[in-house]
């Protein structure tokens, strides 16, 4: 698909099912490897960089096939000799879950090469904290122009304190914790629900790990993990997507297998706005019959903070809400992608600094043709199309796909008048 058709203007009315988190899915898969046996991941996305992470996978030997929505990862046999050669070529450079890779290869095979991940173009995206983190358990790393090549005699538990709670560095530590033997502790770490999910499959699978979701985390490491089966939870930013969508262009919506649990500043910013919303048993109704009001400020964070994933999606409710929105990037220092096509779209917004913008709402924005520069950035042009007059047109829509099963079916079940080419 290139490009997305969206004919705006229209309340949104229906009902639809969030796909599995791709945040979650990807560390998970990782650890797999970690596993002598057969896992049946349930409820996973099809999603390029799931994709992606199955040719990493089939490529050092794991016998890997979807059968419906469960994935299937046999890691019985995965094969030190091809895990030495080098995780060569785009994949790992288009994805850059492809770092926690190293964690899990170090962790069943005591070395691995890898290229340099990539990922969306939001900024640096530095690796120094898994790096300094993966030394302390006895990791030693020569780097050369294309990548990593890391080696152990053996890993032993150690306590490892983050000078940032980063997602991917805990993540990785955790795969290596589990391999190590004795006990390894972190603090400062992530406390993302997709940290939860990873040590919930870890645990399954035979692991012993205490305190995830906190900034402490302790494991007991140097068990045998085996294979097993695990559910991968409603993808948080996904549904935040659907319910921005709503906010935006107004309508009542029902968003089954939300995890409204983990989404409680994005929650709490919608009711500001003057969304309606109620948990229900299987899911999150959505209820907005007015226009937005601006929420003066918004500042990402780390969870339970507001999410950098949802930032370009608030901006686009914000350009057509009543008021000022002063929204502050505290994660990413290149994360206003989306700010000229906004624009171009009749938004008013005014450049603070790198990090820092105030928008304006307008009554209403123009449909016009924009282009997708990065994942969420991508699926906030959506949502300020949805809320547009006349037609918008999305370019780029790879990046989309990166995160998205299929937006145009699951918009389409609320109502929207949209289509992908
Ligand atoms: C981040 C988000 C995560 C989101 C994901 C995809 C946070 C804290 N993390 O996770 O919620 O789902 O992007 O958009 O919101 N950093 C370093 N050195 C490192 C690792 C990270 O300086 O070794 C910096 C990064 O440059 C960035 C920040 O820490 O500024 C967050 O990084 P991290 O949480 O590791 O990023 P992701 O795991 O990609």
């Amino acid at each position: 698909m290139e490009s997305i058709y969206i004919h705006g203007g229209i309340r949104l009315q229906g009902q639809v099912r969030i796909q599995g988190s791709k945040n979650a899915v990807l560390p998970v898969l990782a650890a797999t490897i970690l596993t002598k046996g057969k896992n049946t991941i349930r409820n996973c996305p099809k999603l390029t960089d799931v994709f992606c992470m199955q040719t990493l996978l089939k490529n050092i030997g794991c016998r890997i096939h979807f059968h419906g929505t469960d994935l299937k990862v046999d890691a019985t046999d995965v094969d030190l000799l091809r895990v030495s050669g080098r995780l060569k070529g785009e994949a790992v450079c288009s994805m850059r879950s492809s770092i926690t890779l190293l964690g899990a290869l170090l962790g069943r095979f005591g070395e691995a090469y890898l290229e340099y991940p990539g990922g969306c173009v939001i900024g640096e995206r530095p690796i120094d904290i898994h790096l300094m983190a993966l030394e302390k358990f006895g990791v030693t790393f020569e780097e050369d122009a294309g990548g990593i090549h890391a080696f152990t005699k053996g890993l032993t538990g150690t306590n490892v304190k983050l000078p940032f709670p980063s997602v991917g560095a805990t993540e990785n530590i955790v795969l290596t914790g589990v391999s190590a033997r004795g006990k390894t502790v972190i603090e400062g770490a992530a406390r993302e629900p997709e940290i939860v999910s990873l040590c919930e499959f870890l645990r399954l699978a035979g692991a012993k790990i205490y305190g995830d979701g906190t900034e402490r985390i302790e494991i007991e490491g140097g068990l045998p993990l085996h294979g097993t089966e695990y559910a991968v939870p409603g993808d948080r930013i996904v549904a935040g997507t659907y319910m921005c969508a709503c906010l935006a262009a107004g309508g009542e919506v029902f968003l089954r297998e939300a995890p409204t649990e983990q989404m409680a500043r994005q929650l709490y910013c919608a009711e500001q706005m003057g969304a309606r919303w109620q948990t229900e048993k299987d899911g999150l109704y959505v209820q907005m019959s007015e226009r937005p009001c601006a929420v003066p400020y918004i500042r990402t964070e780390p969870y339970p903070g507001f999410p950098t994933d949802m930032q370009s999606l608030f901006l686009a409710v914000a350009a057509v809400a009543k008021g000022e929105c002063l929204m502050e990037e505290t994660i990413f220092e290149n994360r206003f992608h989306i700010l000229p096509y906004l624009e171009k779209m009749g938004a008013e917004i005014e450049i603070i600094d790198t990090n820092k913008v105030r928008v304006k709402g307008v009554d209403t924005l123009q449909g016009n043709l924009v282009e997708a520069k990065e994942l969420r950035g991508g699926a906030a042009l959506i949502v300020a199309g949805i809320a547009a007059k006349d037609i918008t047109i999305v370019e780029g829509c790879k990046y989309i796909e990166r995160g998205y099963e299929n937006i145009c079916r699951d918009l389409r079940e609320l109502g929207v008048r949209i289509y992908g080419v």
